[in-house]
Formats: C-alpha cells, sequence, structure tokens
C-alpha cells in the first residue's frame, strides 16, 4: 500500500496518490502532472483512476492531462457541473485499489459539492484525505462558491461528521498553510490525525454553529479576482501542450510586445530593479505565491512571454501561471535579460529606497506611499495619506493621479508584492516610482511613523475624464 503526498510549493496545494496491488489513484492533481507519471513509473504503477475533492477556484486541475497521459477513469462529485466525461461521486461510493477502498463522504462547506475520501485498508479506516475541508490546524475557507455565512453552516455539519473518525486516522489535507483557500491558523505541517486536530485545532473544538461561523468568517482575506474563472475552467479543464514552450529571440519578443503582449519576468525582485526590459512586470517566482500574486494583479486573458535567468526557471515560471489559469503563454525570451540587451534593446531600473529613508521621506512631504497590501491588511494598520492600492486594483493605474513634485513609493509588507506593483507602475508610465524593496509598511512604526487603523481605504483619485 502506498500513499504520497504531492505539494505544489507555490500554491501550498496538496495532492496525493494512492495505491495497492499495482493500481494507484491520483486525487486533486495539480496543473504539473509530470511528479505522477514519475512515481507511477518508478512503482510499475497503473493510474486508473483521476478523483476531485471539488471543483477548485485556486488552481488549475491537470486531471484533463493525466486523464490522457494515463487513460484513468475520471472521477468528480455529483452536482460539481464539470463539462469532461467523468463518473459522478455521490457519499458512501467505493473506489476500490486493490485491499485498500476510497469511501466517498460528503462534506458541503468549501464548495456544495465537496467531498472527502476515507481510506480504508482491508477494511480498517487509516487516513482521511480531507481536500478542503478539515484542515491542520484550521478549517477551509467557506467563502469561494458561495455566501460565507451559508458556507461556514454547511461546513460546520461536515466538520461534526469527521469528528466522529477515530483518534489514530490520519488527516491529510488539500492545503497547508501560505495557501488562500485555508483558515488564518492553517499549519504549515503537512500530515495531522484527527486525535491532534481535537487538541488542537482552531475551530474543530468550538461548542456550537454560532461561534463557528464567527471564527470562520470574521477575518476571511479578499476573495481572489481568479477565483470565478478558475471555478468555469475547471468544469472543463484544458490539456495544454504538453511540451514546452519555444524559445523567442529579443527582437521576436519585441514585435509581441509591440502588439500587447506583457512580459514576465521570473528573476528576484533585486535584480529585476538593477535591469529589465522597459515595461517588463517583475514576478519574483523563487518566492512563493508567484502564481497567486500573478493572479492578483494581472488579466489571464493577455498574451505572456516570459524571461528568467535560466531555460528551466522560465518553464517553471511559465507553469506556475498556467496553473493559476493564465493560458496564453506564447513563449520563452532566449537568453533572458543578457540575451535582450545582446540584441540592443534597452534596459530599464527601479530604484529601491530602505524604511528609514521612506520614513523621512514622508515626515518631510516628499513622498507619496503607494500601500499594495491587501484591504484587511489596510484596515489593521496604514500610515496616515498613505493611498491604498492593492495588486487586485491595479487596474485602476490609469487614473492614478499624484500632486506634482512627489514621487511615488510602492511598499508591501515584506518587499515581494512592491516588486510587481512598481513594475506595473513604470509598466503605466511612472518611471519615476520607487520602492521598498527589504520590508514594508509595518516596518515604518519602528522608524517613527505611527499606524492607523480603518476600513476604508483610500481609493486612487481618478481624472474628472475618467
Ligand atoms: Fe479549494
Amino acid at each position: 500500500m502506498m500513499l504520497r503526498q504531492i505539494l505544489n510549493e507555490d500554491l501550498a496545494c496538496a495532492s496525493y496518490l494512492v495505491a495497492d496491488g499495482g493500481v494507484a489513484a491520483v486525487v486533486d492533481p495539480q496543473w504539473d502532472v509530470r511528479e505522477y507519471l514519475r512515481i507511477a513509473r518508478f512503482h510499475r504503477l497503473r493510474i486508473a483512476h483521476v478523483v476531485e475533492t471539488h471543483v477548485h477556484a485556486d488552481h488549475l486541475s491537470g486531471r484533463a492531462r493525466l486523464a490522457a497521459a494515463t487513460g484513468a477513469a475520471v472521477h468528480l462529485p455529483a452536482g460539481s457541473g464539470a463539462a469532461d466525461p467523468h463518473a459522478p461521486l455521490d457519499e458512501g461510493d467505493v473506489i476500490a485499489l486493490g485491499g485498500l477502498e476510497l469511501r466517498v463522504l460528503a462534506t458541503p462547506g468549501h464548495r456544495p459539492e465537496h467531498i472527502a475520501l476515507l481510506a480504508a485498508d482491508r477494511g480498517r479506516p487509516f487516513a482521511l484525505l480531507a481536500g478542503d475541508s478539515l484542515q491542520i490546524g484550521d478549517a477551509a475557507r467557506p467563502d469561494l462558491a458561495t455566501d460565507a455565512v451559508a458556507g461556514a453552516r454547511a461546513l460546520w455539519a461536515s466538520l461534526r461528521r469527521l469528528d466522529e473518525l477515530g483518534d489514530d486516522v490520519e488527516l491529510w489535507p488539500g492545503h497547508v498553510g501560505g495557501s488562500l483557500c485555508g483558515g488564518s491558523a492553517l499549519s504549515g505541517r503537512t500530515v495531522s490525525t484527527l486525535g491532534n486536530e481535537r487538541r488542537r485545532n482552531r475551530v474543530l473544538g468550538l461548542p456550537d454553529v454560532e461561534s463557528f461561523v464567527g471564527a470562520l468568517t470574521e477575518r476571511l482575506p479578499p476573495r481572489p479576482p481568479t477565483a470565478s474563472r478558475l471555478v468555469r475552467l475547471n468544469r472543463n479543464p484544458p490539456h495544454g501542450s504538453g511540451g514546452t514552450r519555444p524559445r523567442l529571440d529579443a527582437r521576436s519578443v519585441q514585435r509581441l510586445l509591440d502588439d500587447g503582449a506583457i512580459l514576465v519576468d521570473g528573476r528576484p525582485g533585486e535584480e529585476f530593479d538593477r535591469a529589465h526590459p522597459p515595461g517588463a512586470v517583475s514576478l519574483d517566482a523563487g518566492r512563493p505565491g508567484a502564481g497567486t500574486r500573478a493572479g492578483r494583479a494581472l488579466d489571464p486573458e493577455l498574451p505572456l512571454v516570459v524571461s528568467a535567468e535560466s531555460d528551466g526557471a522560465a518553464e517553471r515560471l511559465a507553469l506556475a501561471l498556467e496553473a493559476v489559469g493564465f493560458g496564453g503563454v506564447l513563449g520563452v525570451l532566449e537568453g533572458g535579460l543578457p540575451g535582450w540587451l545582446a540584441a540592443g534593446l534597452p534596459g530599464a531600473a527601479i530604484e529601491s529606497i530602505s524604511v528609514d529613508a521612506l520614513a523621512a521621506e514622508l515626515r518631510r512631504g516628499e513622498a507619496t506611499l503607494i500601500d499594495v497590501r491587501e484591504a484587511d491588511e489596510w484596515a489593521r494598520g496604514h500610515a496616515e495619506g498613505s493611498l491604498s492600492l492593492p495588486l487586485s486594483a491595479m487596474g485602476m493605474l490609469p487614473w492614478l493621479e499624484l500632486e506634482d513634485g512627489v514621487r511615488p513609493v510602492v511598499a508591501c509588507s515584506t518587499g515581494l508584492r512592491s516588486g510587481l506593483a512598481a513594475s506595473l507602475l513604470a509598466r503605466a508610465g511612472r518611471h519615476d516610482v520607487r520602492r521598498v524593496a527589504a520590508g514594508g509598511v509595518p516596518d515604518l512604526v519602528a522608524h517613527g511613523i505611527a499606524l492607523v487603523a480603518g476600513d476604508e481605504p483610500a481609493a486612487p483619485r481618478r481624472h474628472a475624464a475618467a
């Protein structure tokens, strides 16, 4: 018997390969299916089943390409609305793998159709593949498919069911800490047991449905703008090209950019700041959540070209973008930035500024701080007079109007999002933009700038003509 967890580190999504008697099932396959195929080849397994616990809203499913590569049968919960060929799963249904059984438990909440899978070895339940229901330390978000309160009420009933499982049953979650699908106390660990969760989980031991609904809905981060689109795509997921993307020389890339494509540069933010092709967008793909950041800031329908420090890194960046539904990766800039400069094309730079220097400029009224954290982070504490422009509101950029002589400085909390946001501002024509690359708004306090709380972010002002 075999149970493997395959994590997508960028999105903090967990998927599973379960096998017995040479027959395997893959549960919640991620977009990049190579690891499942590698494990199956290595252990001489036949992937006979691909199972989804729900229609995902945070990543593109790899089920169609995995089924095409293996001939596996696809299973989805009844009521999923999926349009690709599949067998619907209902409460109590069983998928058999040798002497192992995966039994379907209807567990609505995160999504109405959601199911969990209880794995039993020769009749003995030993592992819960929980999907997005019970997670380690917390529960899944209830607001991605439905009204948050209705979702939380349904999830409460589902968790009561799961709470009947024995102490020694392992909990294998659909997400780990860092995912946008989980609650605020989601653990960075990858496996637990029902007994551990009964002792430590933030929400499992709450006394009644009202306190559970309150705990789950009080501090929900903003709903990612890509969620509805991903649900729609995941009802009939694409197969993708399968191969690597074409290498494009700098002059061809320039022509694509002239026609409206966006160059996404996956190098570390500091390297991007030093030099990049003018108009390029900075998406540090060596740090977690690159796909999620891109999904918040960029239109997923736009054609893209990717560039990175190596061909391998560019390929990983392309996969990270496709994994959140960017369908239009046209190719890779051959040779990255050195290839671009060698073709005689110009470079651009973005200046960074320390938190200390920013604090001094704010005191002197010489800078406008553009705070690109999300609205909930702003509400907990922001610098007075700063402008709230979350990544998901970057579409407002054409209307951004600043006082003459005051230079914009972009900051977030750690310097990860500020790189992306500053590149978008420069792309929109604010070539005088600077950014805080190390640290961010919370660090201003140590440099004498008080943060104030408040729910109403100051929206960017619009030109009268807009
Ligand atoms: Fe989910």
